[in-house]
């Protein structure tokens, strides 16, 4: 008899055991992912720069239009640099023009018209046209794009 007894309650023992450390080891996780849900992990946005021609290439109070991979721009020269707009208009996505008389960017779809820094003032498009930030490093010029 006092066999089966000791056998029963070593098995209680294994048993309330396994139990304290399955129990312990899943709040721990739960724990752990709690924490690492309350600080989440930055991933820094990294950048990569692409040559699109020199600094000579753009007109004194004009444009050049670009391709890169399927996207159509235009390079610009502003009061401190350089910059690029996407020649997709924010409406429907037809291909904006400059209109260097006026100094703006036109779209010939439905008259959508956009200011020198790509605001959107006038017709339909929703808002101003992407912009993309372009690097001078000596007499090149590169456009500074996100990359996942
Ligand atoms: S697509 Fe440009 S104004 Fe409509």
């Amino acid at each position: 008899m006092k066999v089966i007894h000791d056998n029963i309650s070593r098995r209680r023992f294994l048993s309330s055991g396994f139990m304290t450390f399955g129990l312990g080891f899943g709040m721990g996780t739960l724990l752990l992912r709690f924490f690492q849900f309350l600080t989440p992990v930055r991933k820094e946005r990294r950048f990569e720069e692409i040559l699109i021609g020199t600094v000579s290439e753009i007109p004194e109070d004009g444009v050049k239009a670009i391709e890169i991979a399927d996207n159509k721009l235009f390079i610009l020269r502003e009061e401190d640099g350089f910059v690029a707009f996407s020649r997709r208009c924010t409406d429907l996505g037809c291909l904006v023009n400059w209109d260097g008389a006026k100094r703006r960017f036109v779209c010939p779809c439905h008259k959508g018209i956009y200011d020198i820094k790509g605001k959107n003032i006038a017709g339909p498009p929703p808002r101003p046209l992407e912009r993309f930030p372009v690097v001078v490093k000596g007499k090149n010029m590169y456009l500074r794009v996100s990359v996942a």
